[in-house]
Order: structure tokens, then C-alpha cells, then sequence
């Protein structure tokens, strides 16, 4: 990534550190003028609202990632849109990855669940209005880091220089450096049918070892381990990393038992093979066991912009489909340009 814009753009906090609670909002916009002006305008606001709910527990580490669908794109920013965002698509596979409306997502994270439960009224006090949500999603950390499959999740994260070089975009897209994609799924696990499974058999279909931790020696995991069938590479050979934020959930009366996958990546095309990996199977019909016991109910695919373009967004500054038809008068023109700026060539 160019060193000058690293220093002109800042980025949202998709390398932060795994706190121990997590709010996931999925959001519809409703379709009116006034709902698309609301949100463009809180986007200038966002980084205040952390702020001021963060200052109340300065170690409570408080962050918040807003993305936008495709869709959402093209109706609240116009033209240039990021080179890669397109909506969710589904894969028929051996099992389903369904894809489900998303407008706009919240990855709201902190130490406590106090921060990220206020933080999320006080989004919904200002945009409530303007939009439907059409999931949350009250995540927590379990245990030594483990899912409630009972494996730690998150081990092998890339950290530091490599968090960034897996998840934020550099050269490959100017206009949207510092940028990010994430793919958010909801999963709910048939725990039942799980723990019938033999802890050896089980550790197989992981590809590490449970209670340690420890990975599988290549020549002991399946062809399906899940560690095996979501480690991907390019033609020369690297690595093409994600940066995962993975977060058990439930709700004990209904029998819901579940994992929130959320993974970033500079490019989503990372992601996607992965879940084709997992859901058709590399080859296909060698397909990831872990799916067996766990059903993804959501889907959704959203980009997120540096922080410095939200701080830029202004109400009026969106060049969609219909405006482009429409004369452009001075007000618009010049409420337009803070946008233009914050979509590339800042500074
Ligand atoms: C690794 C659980 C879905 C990508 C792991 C590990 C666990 C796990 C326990 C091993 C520890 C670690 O390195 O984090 C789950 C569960 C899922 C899920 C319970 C949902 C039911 C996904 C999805 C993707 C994914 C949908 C990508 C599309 C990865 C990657 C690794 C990993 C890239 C690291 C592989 C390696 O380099 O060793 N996951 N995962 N996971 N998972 Fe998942």
C-alpha cells in the first residue's frame, strides 16, 4: 500500500483488537428522501457518537464499523462506487449459504456489553426512523475464546502488518484505499447432533486439537478439515488471508445455539472461495463437516469506506442514478464536492 495514503486516509477499525462483546446490526434503509438524507447525514456523525459513548469507559475500548450494501451504495453515494461490492450471492452447494437483505451494517465491538448496547440506541435514536433492522445479533466471548462447538475460534488471525494487508484495500482500487469488504453470516448449530460426534472425529473436522488448541499434523486431517478447506492461496503461492471476528451467540428458550461469522478482507473474492470451498467442497462434494451441524440462516455483503469518508459525507452529497438525470443546481453542486473528495483523491 502507498505510504501516502496511509498517511491522508484513516481508516475504520476493521483490525481491532477481539473485545469480548460484539453488537451486529443489519439495517434496511426505508425508501424515502428524507430516510437516505438522515443516514448520509449521521454518517459525519458516526465518529462523535463513538466518541461520546466510548469517554464514558475510557478502557472499555469501544469501536464501531459501518458498511453498506450494494445496493445502499448506489442510492446513499452515487458514482465512484468501491470496484469489488456486489450483493451476497448464494451458494447452492452441498448445503445453502442463503443471501438475506442488508442495507447497512453495525459491527459495534467493546470490553463490556453496557458501551456496545448504548452505543447501538443511541445509532438507532438518531436513524431509527430511516431505517429497519433486520437482524441483531448480541454476541459474547465464551470461554478461552471457544465457540460453542467448544473450539477456541480466531487462532489464526493474522496480527499487525498482516491484519492490515489481509483486510484493508492499498493500490488495487485508488478511489477506496484504506477501505475494507466484510461478509457477515449468522449461523445456528444443532448441538444435539454435535456432541454426538466422537471428540477425536469432531478435532477432524476442525483440523485442531480441542481442549489445547493445538493444530492437526498435516497428515492427520481430513481432506475437509475446516482449517484445510478455508487456508487459501494465489498462484505464486501466498496466502490470501481474512480477518475474522467470529462471536458466539443464543437465545437458551428458543434452543438457539449460534456463531456470528464476520470476516474482512481487501478483497471479497478471499472470502467467497472460501465459503465455496466450504459449502460445494474442494473438489466439489468434499464439502466442510462443521456444516453438517450448523445452518446459516443470513447473508449479507457490505463495503466499508475509510473513516474519512464518512466524516466527509454531507445530507445532500449523493449522486444517484435519478439525480444524475436531473440538472444539477448550484446548492447540489456544491453540497457534491466534500463526497468527491472523501472518495479518493484526499489531500
Ligand atoms: C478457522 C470455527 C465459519 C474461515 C476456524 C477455527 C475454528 C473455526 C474453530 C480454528 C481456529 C482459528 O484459527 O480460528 C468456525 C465456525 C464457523 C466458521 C464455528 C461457523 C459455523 C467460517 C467461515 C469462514 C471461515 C464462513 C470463511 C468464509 C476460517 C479461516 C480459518 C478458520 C480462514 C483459519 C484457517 C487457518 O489458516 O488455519 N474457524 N468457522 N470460518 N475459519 Fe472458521
Amino acid at each position: 500500500m502507498g505510504s501516502e495514503f496511509v498517511e491522508s486516509i484513516e481508516s475504520q477499525p476493521v483490525a481491532a483488537k477481539l473485545s469480548r462483546s460484539a453488537i451486529f446490526l443489519v439495517a434496511t434503509l426505508n425508501d424515502t428522501p428524507q430516510g437516505l438524507q438522515k443516514v448520509r447525514a449521521f454518517c459525519a456523525d458516526l465518529s462523535a457518537f463513538i466518541r461520546a459513548v466510548g469517554f464514558r469507559d475510557l478502557d472499555g475500548g469501544l469501536s464501531c464499523v459501518m458498511g453498506f450494501g450494494s445496493d445502499a451504495w448506489d442510492r446513499l453515494f452515487g458514482a465512484p462506487r468501491p470496484q469489488e461490492l456486489h450483493p451476497f450471492q448464494e451458494i447452492q452447494g452441498v448445503h445453502h449459504a442463503v443471501s438475506t437483505p442488508g442495507d447497512i451494517l453495525f459491527h459495534i465491538r467493546a470490553m463490556s456489553m453496557d458501551l456496545c448496547f448504548e452505543l447501538a440506541t443511541q445509532i438507532m435514536i438518531r436513524i431509527g426512523s430511516a431505517v429497519t433492522i433486520v437482524d441483531e445479533t448480541h454476541g459474547f466471548k465464551y470461554f478461552d475464546d471457544r465457540d460453542l462447538l467448544g473450539f477456541v475460534d480466531g487462532t489464526e488471525n493474522p496480527v499487525g502488518p498482516a491484519c492490515i494487508d489481509a483486510a484493508v484495500i492499498g493500490d488495487e482500487d485508488p478511489d477506496f484505499a484504506g477501505g475494507s469488504y466484510v461478509i457477515v453470516q449468522k449461523y445456528l448449530h444443532d448441538l444435539a447432533k454435535w456432541e454426538a460426534i466422537p471428540v477425536e472425529q469432531q478435532e477432524g473436522i476442525v483440523g485442531r486439537k480441542k481442549l489445547s488448541d493445538i493444530e492437526l499434523e498435516e497428515a492427520a486431517k481430513p481432506t475437509f478439515a475446516h482449517n484445510v478447506l478455508t487456508s487459501i492461496n494465489d498462484d505464486a503461492g501466498n496466502s490470501l488471508d481474512i480477518v475474522r471476528d467470529n462471536m458466539p451467540f443464543g437465545d437458551i428458550g428458543k434452543g438457539e445455539f449460534g456463531t456470528y461469522f464476520i470476516g474482512y478482507a481487501r478483497s471479497p473474492s478471499r472470502t467467497e472461495r472460501m465459503l465455496r470451498n466450504m459449502f460445494i467442497g474442494d473438489p466439489p462434494g468434499n464439502y466442510d463437516r462443521l456444516l453438517d451441524v450448523s445452518r446459516a440462516v443470513t447473508g449479507s455483503l457490505f463495503f466499508v469506506p475509510t473513516a474519512s469518508f464518512l466524516d466527509n459525507v454531507s445530507a445532500q452529497a449523493a449522486t444517484s442514478p435519478e439525480t444524475d438525470v436531473q440538472p444539477v443546481t448550484d446548492q447540489s453542486a456544491a453540497d457534491a464536492e466534500p463526497a468527491a473528495r472523501s472518495n479518493g483523491s484526499l489531500g
